[in-house]
């Protein structure tokens, strides 16, 4: 079984959903360079599974992760730049790199704690979920640091400047209620509604043709970092992709329903935001 001899991460797949749960819930799901390796090891193994069409990223003991190991990633490292290197380097390559392009659906559950770090993989994923209780909090300052890894990049990407700043600078907690107002997180739910709301939206992103899904992601976190002329271009480039890996056949049978059978509405399937009732 491919999901198996894992140290400090725990995999279940179930009707076509991985829940991937940080498991060292004894120190709070903090990350230690065993947990980036391996995770870069599952998400390879995930991507390519045929069985599984989405992923869940959690954490064991009800919570998300307190961040970065501080001991084990930070001290234990600090006099040794070369493993401190590879752990930097497997950090952002699986929380960041691979996440934020994945070929399948991510959604973050977030109970409990997300700090520091967490945000990384937390803002990677297509789509973020909290319990209205959950905690987050970039702490660093509070340390004497910067959100360094690439916490500060990405947390700019996800919020306004203002917000941004205020996070940052203040090192304040929040809960998932003012981080679904930020729009940090799509929903805040109740802890007890999580798991139920996370597995219908999951079910509904994999009920897309999974070429379009993950064209589509490609699409829209690249086209913001480049000039229209170009995006135009990639645009061009990726629909010639999306036909070359898919045939024209979803494309097809979709138009067809709506030209020949008359049997497609938009509003039918469509949803504007995960706030709506997913049902
Ligand atoms: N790195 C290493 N160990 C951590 C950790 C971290 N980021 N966060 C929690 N732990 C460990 C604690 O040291 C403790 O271990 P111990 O039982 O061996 O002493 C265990 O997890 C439980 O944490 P504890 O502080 O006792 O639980 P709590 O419920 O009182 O508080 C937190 C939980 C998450 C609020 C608190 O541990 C905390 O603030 N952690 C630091 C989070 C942070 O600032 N991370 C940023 C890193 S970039």
């Amino acid at each position: 079984m491919p999901y198996e001899g894992l140290t400090t991460i725990e995999v279940e797949v179930e009707g076509g959903i991985a829940w991937v749960y940080l498991n060292r819930p004894e120190k709070k799901n903090a990350m230690n360079p065993t947990l980036h390796a391996e995770m870069i090891a599952v998400l390879e193994e995930l991507e390519g599974d045929a069985n599984v069409g989405c992923v869940v990223l959690a954490g064991r003991g009800n919570t998300f992760s307190a961040g970065q190991d501080l001991k084990e990633f930070f001290r234990d490292l600090s006099g040794d730049p070369i493993a401190f290197k590879k752990a930097q380097r497997n950090a952002n390559d699986w929380r960041w790199h691979r996440l934020e392009v994945f070929d399948k659906p991510t959604i973050a559950m977030v109970e409990g704690v997300c700090i520091g770090g967490a945000f990384t993989q937390m803002i990677a994923c297509d789509f973020a979920l909290a319990a209205e209780d959950a905690t987050f909090c970039l702490s660093e300052i509070n340390w004497g640091q910067i959100p360094g890894g690439l916490v500060t990049r990405v947390v700019t990407e996800a919020l306004g400047y203002r917000d941004a700043l205020d996070l940052c600078l203040t090192g304040r907690k929040f809960d998932g209620i003012e981080a679904a107002k930020l729009r940090l997180i799509n929903e805040a739910v109740p802890a007890a509604e999580l798991k139920t709301r996370t597995r219908a939206l999951a079910e509904l992103l994999m009920s897309k043709d999974p070429e379009a899904y993950r064209a589509t992601k490609h699409a829209v976190r690249y086209v913001r970092n480049i000039p229209v002329r170009e995006a135009e271009d990639y645009l061009a480039a990726k629909i010639g992709e999306l036909r070359m890996r898919a045939g024209t056949g979803a494309q097809e049978v979709a138009i067809r329903k709506f030209v020949e059978e008359k049997s497609y509405r938009p509003a039918e399937s469509s949803y504007t935001s995960v706030s709506d009732k997913i049902e």
